[in-house]
């Protein structure tokens, strides 16, 4: 090798290495956030799907099954310690299942998690903030307020943000992806 192609050598090197490092510095995504290393490895989809069969049918029965990264460890808590008044519903569960179900929410839960919007959701909640809804968190808010309510609650189909699966067409397996909203009597969201 003569002394330009070792040059070369140094430049190419150097470029590629600073070209991968530049993310961790100056990146940032649609909703501000900074993104470094951790970026790679986030997964692809928005959440991980439940893979709990137990949870699917008892937490499923009345609403579409909620995956755990939806909210955070302290959401969870609370809410599988007052099933006797779930949001006017009882869903008491046996000793047993109350506390698999609870293991399998904290472990899986948003602020353990590094699914993209699991770690969204947790990071914006502020220190001390509990919601028992994902739709009561700061996250949830910011992506769903251009959303006229005759879209929502004033719509039949829809009614309520808890029914991700009514607009949200791959909710089930986990993805949350914009380009998939499909909302009932309206269509497809452009945004
Ligand atoms: C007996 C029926 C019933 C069962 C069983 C049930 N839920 Fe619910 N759940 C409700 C009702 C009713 C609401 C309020 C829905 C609304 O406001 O539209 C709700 C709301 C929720 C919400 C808030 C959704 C939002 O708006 O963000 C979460 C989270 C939730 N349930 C989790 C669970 C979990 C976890 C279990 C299993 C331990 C469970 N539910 C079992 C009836 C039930
Ligand atoms: C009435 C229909 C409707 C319901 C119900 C609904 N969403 Fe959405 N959601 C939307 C629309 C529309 C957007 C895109 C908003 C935009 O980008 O302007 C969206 C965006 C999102 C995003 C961000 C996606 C992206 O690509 O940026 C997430 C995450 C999300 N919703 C989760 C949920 C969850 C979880 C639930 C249930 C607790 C839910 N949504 C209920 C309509 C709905």
């Amino acid at each position: 090798m003569n002394i330009y192609s070792k040059l070369l050598a140094v430049v190419t090197v150097a470029t590629f290495s600073s070209l991968l490092f530049l993310p961790s510095v100056y990146g940032s995504d649609d909703d501000g956030h900074k993104w470094g290393l951790g970026w790679f490895k986030q997964s692809k989809l928005d959440v991980a799907p439940v893979n709990n069969p137990v949870y699917r049918e008892e937490c499923g029965s009345c609403h579409f099954a909620f995956q755990p990264g939806l909210l955070p460890e302290k959401s969870w808590r609370k809410m599988m310690a007052g099933l006797e008044d779930h949001f006017g519903d009882n869903a008491e569960l046996d000793a047993e299942k109350q506390k698999s179900l609870l293991d399998y929410l904290v472990t899986n839960s948003a602020d353990k998690s590094d699914y993209k919007r699991s770690t969204r959701i947790a990071s914006s909640l502020k220190p001390g903030e509990v919601p028992l809804r994902i739709s009561d968190t700061v996250y949830f808010k910011r992506k769903h307020d251009e959303i006229p309510m005759r879209f929502v609650t004033d719509n039949k189909d829809v009614g309520s943000y808890s029914k991700c699966e009514a607009c949200h067409t791959r909710a089930e397996t986990g993805s949350y992806n914009e380009d998939e909203v499909k909302i009932p009597g309206v269509g497809r969201w452009e945004d």
